[in-house]
């Protein structure tokens, strides 16, 4: 059990030193049938210790803009205690792709959601210096 901290494989380590040694996370998740990807659920499940009281921002994508998973994964990192930016950055990509099944336009998503992007982004920095005033 992570909660343990007995970690015994090398990739577990590195992904607990690299998370240990962030001022802050960002996870970025796809929703497929309402839900988050396993490989989303196992980057979480690896470790325990290094998410309490990490600031963090979390972000969905999806046709419709990840708006479910999103909710699904709140549950999941308010249990490990991370410290969420409470915008909510949900990007719908209905619409967005080409024939070729690639982004027709990505720099005009990024765009389309600036406001909402840098007020979370700021609420993040805000989390972060909270944190280093402790
Ligand atoms: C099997 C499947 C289920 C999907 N379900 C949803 C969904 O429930 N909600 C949503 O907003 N988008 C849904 N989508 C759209 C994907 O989120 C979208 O294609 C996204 O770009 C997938 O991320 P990826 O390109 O990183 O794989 C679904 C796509 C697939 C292939």
């Amino acid at each position: 059990m992570p909660a343990l901290g007995k970690y015994e494989h090398e990739h577990t380590k590195r992904w607990s030193e690299q998370v240990a040694g962030s001022s802050a996370v960002v996870i970025l998740t796809p929703e497929y049938n309402w839900g988050y990807p396993a490989s989303v659920k196992n980057a979480v499940d690896y470790l325990y210790k290094e998410w309490k009281d990490k600031p963090a921002l979390l972000i969905s994508y999806g046709g419709g803009g990840g708006k479910r998973c999103y909710e699904q994964l709140l549950q999941v990192l308010g249990r490990v205690g991370m410290q969420l930016a409470e915008t909510r950055v949900n990007i719908a990509l209905r619409d967005a792709y080409g024939d070729d099944d690639r982004l027709k336009d990505a720099a005009a998503i990024v765009d389309r959601e600036s406001d909402v992007l840098i007020k979370a982004w700021q609420e993040l920095q805000a989390l972060i210096a909270n944190k280093d005033e402790l």
